[in-house]
């Protein structure tokens, strides 16, 4: 019996056909899933990735509050078009503090995983305030609402706990600082030496230029960092994973 025959017992008996199917489906499971069980991370160790400074995290809410992920994707995939054009791919290490996650696959407007630095804080204040006098053709709404609405920490400490509980590593010294933080971070004559410390890379300045801080800061200084924490110069992917 050729091989060909001895697969045509297999496709005239419905009951032989399903058991078959059905040990080739459990073996090829059990090859891809198992595997997994035995990691302990799925995400590997990358250096630079830290959690948000209070200040960042509070622009990460407000970009969450107005919904800005449902015009922009926080996700750059490794293909060659994305990775000219935005920089290098997003690791899963890059989110691995952000609770929800930012994702997305719906791109109106560009990926923004590694915007920060990109632009200069006042292209940012004048792009969110009236975003087709600096892009002619934009669609993206106006957000200069964010340059009237103070912000006061009130909730930051809340607000950390609640990311610790899910897995953030925020220490109690940072919880501890977190409204001195909040404050001294777009205050560059203040004392912000603890801040850095505690978030290494964390930027101070004035973000959005006027005196009193406003969620415009907050929104700011949350742009001006994504994907700017791991140096891809000395990065480089662990194959063994
Ligand atoms: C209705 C869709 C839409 C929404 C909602 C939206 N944007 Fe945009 N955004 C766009 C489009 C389209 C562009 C490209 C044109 C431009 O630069 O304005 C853009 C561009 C940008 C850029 C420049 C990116 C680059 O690499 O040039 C930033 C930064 C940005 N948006 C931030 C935000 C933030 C922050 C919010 C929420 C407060 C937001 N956007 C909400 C559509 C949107």
């Amino acid at each position: 019996m050729g091989i060909l025959d001895r697969h045509k017992v297999l496709e005239k008996n419905a009951t032989l056909l399903l058991v078959a199917s059905f040990a080739v489906v459990t073996v090829g499971g059990i090859v891809e899933i198992a595997p997994l069980f035995y990691l302990e991370n799925t995400i590997e160790d990358v250096e630079g990735v830290r959690p948000y400074s209070p200040l960042e995290l509070t622009g990460r809410e407000i970009y969450i509050r107005e919904g800005c992920y449902v015009c922009h994707s926080q996700m750059i995939r490794p293909m060659r078009d994305e990775v000219e054009r935005y920089g290098h791919y997003s690791l899963a290490a890059e989110s691995m503090y952000d609770h929800p996650f930012q994702w997305g696959s719906k791109r109106t407007g560009p990926d923004l995983a590694r915007v920060g630095g990109r632009y200069s804080d006042e292209w940012h204040v004048d792009h969110l305030i009236d975003p087709q006098a600096v892009v002619p053709e934009s669609v993206m709404p106006k957000y200069g609402f964010l340059a009237d609405a103070e912000i006061e920490a009130t909730y930051i400490q809340d607000l950390m706990k609640t990311h610790r509980l899910v897995g953030v590593p925020y220490t109690d010294e940072m919880i501890e600082s977190a409204v001195a933080d909040f404050e001294v971070q777009v205050d560059p004559l203040g004392d912000w030496d603890g801040l850095v410390e505690r978030y290494p890379g964390a930027q101070v300045r004035n973000f959005d230029g006027q005196p009193e801080l406003t969620e415009m800061d907050a929104m700011i200084a949350y742009l001006q960092m994504l994907g700017t924490l791991v140096d891809f110069s000395t990065f480089t992917p662990d194959a063994s994973r």
